[in-house]
């Protein structure tokens, strides 16, 4: 049975080749992707100016974070501290859904890079993945082990749920579109997948890696994480930025799908999860993707001949997910597929 536990030592399993390590000095100290106060009703002009801030960090970071974003505290803790608990288990407790087949619904795994004339090298991370879809089928599927699991994630993905609804209809109007577009836009029922990471402490930061560099493929991500534990980073004009891990915020990302749909004017960016030495760091990603037979392409509503023509070409999501299983292991470059020549 594999054992996906981490060793505490750095075996040559996780070591990357120097051209791929992190670089950890170079971090630029210089920008932050922006913190965003959803309740920022202070004058009357707020929601106008909240729309404005979302759309200027859509397109020049395709990231922030969201504070006073209404999902309760209490909800956020029992998650992470669920999620905490599912890792911490003797690994075999978890054996049962460790796997490498990607088509499974419920699976543990460690991410890993493709590096030529070498092993593939094994990031320094755990992760389990799994739908979030609602309905009954679901529950079932979820560990048993640690009992909160179940419940937590439940009420979790109910709050993230009508969060995710209010996103996508500020970033609608960022576009100029209905509030409603996007969502309706992006198909019934949407493909919702979770990701929960985590990231032992690391003997050597410098030599390896907890998620290398990657978009996410789909279309929005909220992401919760370890607070005071910093570890994700976001390539902005070429530097890595690192996100300030502030409590109670949700770090919020724009997926490849909205950078297809919005034609390019909002960034899928660029991050990944750099280790640190003494503190252990978990994050929750919830994805919201495309329903899988949605055609994704540019909104009609955004492009024209002459100003703005189209760089992509449509596709059915089912097919950009297919060529993203192909590249696995790589840096990989799925939407370029889908441009339109100049
Ligand atoms: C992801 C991701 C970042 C983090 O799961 O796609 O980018 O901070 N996670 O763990
Ligand atoms: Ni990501």
């Amino acid at each position: 049975m594999a054992n996906s536990a981490i060793p505490l030592s750095l075996t040559s399993k996780f070591i990357l080749p120097e051209d791929k390590r992190p670089q950890l000095a170079q971090i630029s100290s210089l920008a932050s992707v922006p913190v965003i106060d959803l309740n920022d009703n202070g004058n009357k002009n707020g929601h106008y100016l909240l729309v404005q801030k979302i759309s200027q960090a859509c397109e020049d970071y395709g990231f922030f974070q969201i504070i006073n974003h209404g999902v309760p505290q209490e909800v956020c803790d029992r998650m992470m501290s669920a999620i905490t608990d599912f890792f911490e288990l003797p690994p075999e407790e978890r054996a049962e859904f460790v796997t490498e087949d990607h088509t499974k619904q419920v699976k543990v795994f460690h991410y890993n890079l493709k590096v030529e004339g070498q092993e593939k090298v094994s990031m320094w991370s755990e992760t389990f993945s799994h739908p979030w879809h609602r309905g009954e089928d679901l529950a079932h599927l979820l560990p048993k082990n640690p009992p909160k699991y179940r419940e937590a994630f439940g009420e979790y993905a109910k709050e993230v749920r009508t969060l995710i609804t209010s996103l996508f209809s500020l970033i609608s109007e960022a576009l100029g579109l209905e509030k409603d577009f996007l969502q309706k836009r992006l198909g019934d029922p949407p493909t919702l997948r979770t990701q929960a990471n985590y990231y032992p402490p690391c003997p050597n930061p410098d030599l390896t890696l907890g998620l290398a560099i990657h978009t996410d493929p789909q279309a929005l991500t909220v992401v919760q994480q370890s607070a005071g534990v910093t570890g994700l980073q976001v390539l902005k004009d070429g530097e890595w930025v690192a996100v300030d891990p502030i409590p109670n915020a949700f770090v919020i990302n724009l997926g490849d799908q909205m950078q297809v749909l919005s034609n390019g004017r909002f960034k899928s960016v660029h991050h990944r999860a750099v280790t640190n030495k003494t503190q252990l760091r978990v994050s929750s990603a919830m994805f919201y993707a495309p329903n899988l037979d949605t055609v994704i392409g540019p909104i009609e509503d955004l492009i024209d001949e002459v100003e703005h023509p189209p760089i992509y070409r449509s596709y059915r999501y089912a097919e950009f997910l297919q060529e993203w299983f192909r590249q696995e292991g790589k840096r990989r470059m799925v939407k370029e597929l889908f441009q339109l020549p100049k």
